[in-house]
């Protein structure tokens, strides 16, 4: 049974069936009420269990919702109150989850844990953010911006800010996907030099610019994300923001931006640092669609992992 670790990790014809059932399951929802199960129930009689190290509100919301819809049963688990954070090893957990339920999403820390993780379970595991990636959330901003746009192959993605996981999902779905990327942040916060490497071997354009100005010029899309992630050393704040605010998403850098440039951003925003008010709540601000779609892509991912 496949897992969901990365991007990269999963085959690309593979991800386009995940949006592709993500966008037939979001269309045969309609508008009925959130709480309504959906016509089929892939999920019937199975239980997912979803551990969080790290805080979170959509992934936590939009996958227990999500798998209610599909007939299933969720488990929210803090990391915390397990004993996984009083000691129990990744491995022994994974082997004792394996037992009781039919998935696993886990949000932690570095990636060897996600990793270990996969390694010791006999069911699927799903990476529910890493400080090195966050794969569910590309899925669902692949899927916005294809909603608005069409076909994201071909155009360009200008990251503002931090290299941080999110930007890094990014840099492995321009591979995946087919489409160029610009990073516009400071020196010290670039993303990883192999993964810039391998997506310039994969062919794509990947341009690293440090004039935020110019770095927007020939975007389809800007995305920013916080300047101090998850598991970022609290000490580091007050440089990070010094580095980081000549990044800031707001009206003067967005008429650099070509007219038809839309802003993406993760969620949750730090208004007035990474991003201005007047951006997010603006016409360009496509942040709400994206965190809707959080719940239909990982409804497709979960399809996908469970063959069901
Ligand atoms: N974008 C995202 O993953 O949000 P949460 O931290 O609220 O889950
Ligand atoms: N880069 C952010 C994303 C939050 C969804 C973090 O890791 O905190």
């Amino acid at each position: 049974m496949p897992n969901f670790l990365d991007i990269h990790t999963t085959d690309p014809a593979a991800l386009r069936d995940i949006l592709a059932t993500a966008g037939d399951m979001k269309t045969a929802r309609g508008s009925r009420p959130k709480g309504t199960p959906d016509d089929e129930l892939p999920l019937d009689g199975h239980v997912v269990a979803l551990i969080f190290e790290k805080p979170s509100t959509r992934t936590r919301v939009s996958f227990d919702v999500g798998v209610r819809q599909m007939g299933g049963t969720s488990l929210v688990l803090s990391g915390a109150e397990m004993q996984l954070g009083h000691g129990e090893t990744i491995a022994d957990t994974a082997r004792v989850l394996s037992r009781y339920v039919d998935l696993i999403m886990i949000r932690t820390f570095g990636e060897d844990i996600l990793h270990e993780m996969a390694e010791h379970a006999t069911v699927p595991v799903i990476n529910g953010l890493t400080d090195n990636s966050h794969p569910c959330q590309i899925m669902a901003d692949v899927m916005t911006f294809e909603e608005h746009r069409g076909p994201i192959a071909g155009k360009r993605v200008a990251w503002m800010g931090d290299g941080n996981n999110v930007a890094q999902s990014f840099l492995h779905a321009a591979a995946s996907f087919g489409f160029d990327f610009t990073f516009s942040g400071p020196a010290q916060l670039d993303p990883r030099d192999d993964l810039v490497g391998a997506v310039r071997n994969a062919g794509r354009d990947v341009r690293i610019e440090r004039d935020p100005v110019k770095a927007v010029a020939d975007a389809d899309l800007v995305v920013t994300d916080t300047w101090v992630s998850m598991g970022d050393a609290e000490s580091s704040r007050q440089r990070r923001h010094n580095l980081l605010r000549p990044y800031q998403v707001n009206e003067r850098l967005m008429e650099a931006a070509p007219d038809h440039a839309m802003v993406m951003h993760c969620l949750p925003a730090h208004r007035g640092e990474e991003i201005t008010d007047a951006i997010l709540d603006g016409p360009r601000s496509v942040v709400f669609d994206e965190a809707e779609n959080r719940l239909h892509a990982q409804k497709a991912i979960m399809r996908w992992c469970l063959g069901a």
